[in-house]
């Protein structure tokens, strides 16, 4: 039998050739795929402005910057989302005010989010997790009122829409991410959108060394980094955008192949289904166990099947790094006790109905 993977790309002949293309021509940094890769993707998601990056971590690293987050300053954030989206603060010596998260939708849960305000708070940064829209019109007011910045991770949410609008279009800046496992990839990568010219400008010089509007050479106006895309990385990124409505297609019909299944096994419960003003844009699978299922015990049982699963996602506030902050087991137990439940399935644009099948007859008779 096939080798089953967790989240590999969907790469073509195409892709592979449009890398080809670019490698051969020798213009392997700061080209035209760069420029293009960006003006794209901002038509794509509706949005005026896209500065792309190496990575998804990096292009949070911008925006925080762009939103002026310094040592001190406190950022509303929730402990259930990938390290990335805290650890661009702090990177800024800027603290983690984690606000625990709603069990249904896993996001922040925003009638929390006002009682963790006070005079240092700077910024709420929001993670789409899962793809599925975190609480916008409730965040941006929040926003407003209490004079934060807001900065939305959306790494795990390329597609989703919020009341009827692609994320990334919101006006605020919003990040992607493109490593391998993503809706798209492009290798490692990353994107910062924005409706702000200023951002844009900010973050695109930031970026590339700190260089000014006129990008010359060796004149920088700010403390900058290299955090740019490779023109491989961009020519991909083009290549998988082309086919970008056909691959969340794809994973949709998957995720439908996924809940016609497993919503018939006693224990398995699913994630919370789209509605009016949510649209989520599948990137991972994820099921929630009933409490009294042994999630590691099942994992374990998996794999013993060829079959890879993940515990995802882990608390941020319980990584062993994050001791220092001072968070311990028990301050935010919802997110914790979601966080012991969840597991990633095999998942990724062409994966058969025949894999989904296999997964959920094994994984059925591992919990009976
Ligand atoms: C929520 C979230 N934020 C940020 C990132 C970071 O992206 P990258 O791995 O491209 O740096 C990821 C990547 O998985 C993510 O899931």
């Amino acid at each position: 039998m096939r080798k089953i993977l967790l989240g590999p790309p969907s790469i073509t002949n195409d892709d592979v050739q449009a890398v080809a293309r670019v490698v051969k021509s020798g213009n392997l940094s700061l080209g035209e795929e760069t420029v293009k890769f960006e003006l794209e993707m901002a038509r794509w998601l509706g949005v005026k402005y896209a500065v792309a990056t190496s990575s998804g971590t990096t292009a949070l690293h911008l925006a925080v910057i762009a939103g002026q987050v310094q040592a001190g300053d406190e950022v509303i954030t929730t402990p259930f989302s990938f390290v990335a989206s805290t650890n661009c603060f702090l990177y800024e010596k800027a603290v983690p005010k984690f606000v625990d998260i709603d069990s249904k939708t896993l996001n922040i849960d925003v009638n929390k989010i006002e009682k963790a305000i006070t005079k240092k708070t700077k910024a709420i940064l929001a993670v789409d997790v899962f793809g599925y829209p975190a609480e916008w019109k409730q965040i941006i007011q929040i926003a407003k009122k209490h004079n934060l910045k807001i900065i939305e991770d959306a790494a795990e949410a390329l597609g989703a829409k919020y009341q009827g609008k692609k994320l990334g279009s919101l006006g605020h800046p919003t990040v992607f991410a493109f490593y391998p496992n993503k809706q798209m990839t492009t290798g490692e990568g990353g994107l910062l959108t924005t409706n702000d010219k200023k951002i844009y400008e900010l973050t695109k010089g930031l970026a590339n060394q700190g260089r000014g509007k006129d990008m010359q050479w060796l004149k920088h106006e700010y403390l900058g980094y290299n955090y740019r895309i490779t023109e491989m990385a961009a020519a991909l990124g083009r290549s998988q955008l082309k086919r970008l409505d056909q691959l969340l297609a794809l994973r949709l019909q998957a995720a439908q192949w996924y809940k016609e299944r497993l919503s018939k096994i006693p224990g398995v419960n699913l994630l919370k289904t789209d509605d009016k003003n949510h649209q989520r844009s599948w990137f991972v699978y994820v099921i929630k166990l009933d409490k009294q299922i042994n999630r590691d015990q099942v994992i374990i049982e998996l794999s013993n099947k060829g079959i890879p699963a993940k515990a995802y996602l882990p608390a941020i506030h319980l990584q062993p790094y994050m001791k220092t902050y001072g968070f311990k087991p028990g301050d935010f137990p919802i997110c914790e006790a979601e966080s012991k439940r969840t597991l990633a399935l095999p998942f990724y644009s062409d994966i058969p109905e025949s894999t989904i099948d296999f997964v959920c007859n094994k994984l059925a008779k591992i919990i009976k």
